[in-house]
């Protein structure tokens, strides 16, 4: 299976036993090493974690003293036997809330963290965990994918800082782009080479070559940390060193903007709207971009709207569709070979991948 049929059977993880997949220690450590600042005096709220089995839970309250913690909350889903996985097996979850080390040996021992009763099932969204979520300062955590939307809605609404992980699909969502656009989410650091590597009880809903039987791990290259705290990273400049020329950066077809394919590509001198690959996000500094648009026909900027097409598949299989709207796409003098493309009467054409559309806010000239 490709890399992109992988990350598909991701997105596809609607289901709830497919939201069920847990964060290594390593990957917690190597993210938050970066946010040690933030949490000093904080309450920290994890709240889709199995405190004794979640890493959220044992990264906080091992380090909650040299983070400077106030508070450490921490509610389970359904279900009440700490000890597994998210069995989902009571309607009725605990809570576990830590505030330190009392005896002095620097480690949360049982006796020093309060395990209290859930009257509900622990849902994030449920009245007990949203006055949880009220007292916290920070949320931090994995949440289900399939849920993610509403997840961050509810943070926005309530006016949380947090640092979460999710698909990067969630960037094309109308919901979550806004937020992007607007400076009220952005990328964190994300996993080393893109690589996310998760334990997970339910391997064999997996596709092969997801699941590493060796290691126990699934591995998604579709994943990362969203955030709404400052990160340095997010003021250092993109070194820049391209300039632009039409035949490198054509123009596309139906949007006002030029391809850019690859963000390190970017030039420097170029004043128009540009068309970048998703992953930009990650090397987004607002000082020096701005955002203005997503190729997507939710977003509406589109220039021109198709009829439906003939697609022309690689093996030469041809079918109508209407799928040419939903992205930029380049106008061909003749069929390309070796690639998919599309064909409106005498016209050819290529689409391509969801594209930030993006303006430097100082061109050089
Ligand atoms: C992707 S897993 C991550 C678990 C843990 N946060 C971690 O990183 O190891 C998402 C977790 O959210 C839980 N969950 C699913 N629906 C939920 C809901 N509505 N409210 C709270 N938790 C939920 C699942 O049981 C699952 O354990």
């Amino acid at each position: 299976m490709t890399e992109k049929g992988k990350n598909q059977n991701l997105h596809k993880a609607k289901g709830s036993k497919q939201d069920e997949f847990y964060t290594q220690l390593s990957d917690i450590e190597k993210e938050l090493r970066h946010y040690k600042k933030d949490f000093k005096g904080k309450v920290v709220y994890c709240n889709c974690d199995d405190p004794l089995v979640s890493n959220f839970f044992h990264y906080f309250s091992y380090n909650f003293e040299k983070l400077g913690l106030k508070k450490l909350i921490t509610t389970c889903y359904k279900s009440k036997d700490m000890n597994l996985f998210s069995q989902n097996d009571s309607e009725r979850a605990v809570y576990l809330e830590y505030d330190g080390d009392k005896n002095g040996n620097g480690m949360p021992d049982p006796k020093e963290i309060g395990i209290k009763h859930l009257k509900g099932d622990g849902d994030f969204r449920s009245k007990e965990s949203i006055e949880l979520l009220k007292q916290a300062d920070i949320v931090v955590t994995n949440p289900p994918f399939s849920l993610f939307r509403e997840y961050v809605a509810q943070l926005i609404d309530h006016d949380k800082k947090f640092i979460i992980i999710g698909s990067r699909n969630a960037i094309t969502y109308k919901e979550i782009f806004k937020l992007i656009k607007e400076d009220k989410l952005w990328i964190g650091y994300g996993f080393d080479a893109g690589n996310a590597y998760f334990k997970t009880p339910h391997a064999k809903l997996f596709a092969k070559g997801v699941y590493d039987e060796k290691t126990g791990l699934v591995k998604f290259r579709n994943v990362t940390w969203f955030t709404n705290l400052d990160i340095s990273k997010r003021h250092d400049d993109l070194i820049l060193y391209k300039t632009y020329n039409p035949v490198e950066y054509p123009t596309y077809d139906n949007y006002d903007a030029i391809e850019v394919s690859k963000t390190k590509d970017i030039p420097v001198d170029y004043e128009g709207v540009m068309g970048v690959p998703i992953t930009f996000l990650d090397k987004y500094n607002p000082d020096q971009f701005e955002i203005v648009g997503i190729t997507k026909t939710w977003f509406g900027t589109a220039t021109k709207t198709y009829p439906p097409q003939i697609q022309v598949s690689t093996n030469g299989k041809k079918s109508n569709v209407t799928k040419l709207n939903d992205g930029a796409t380049l106008k061909l003098d003749a069929a390309p070979r070796g690639k998919t493309y599309y064909m409106v009467g005498k016209s050819y054409y290529v689409q391509l991948y969801a594209r930030v559309l993006i303006r430097l806010k100082r061109a050089k000239k």
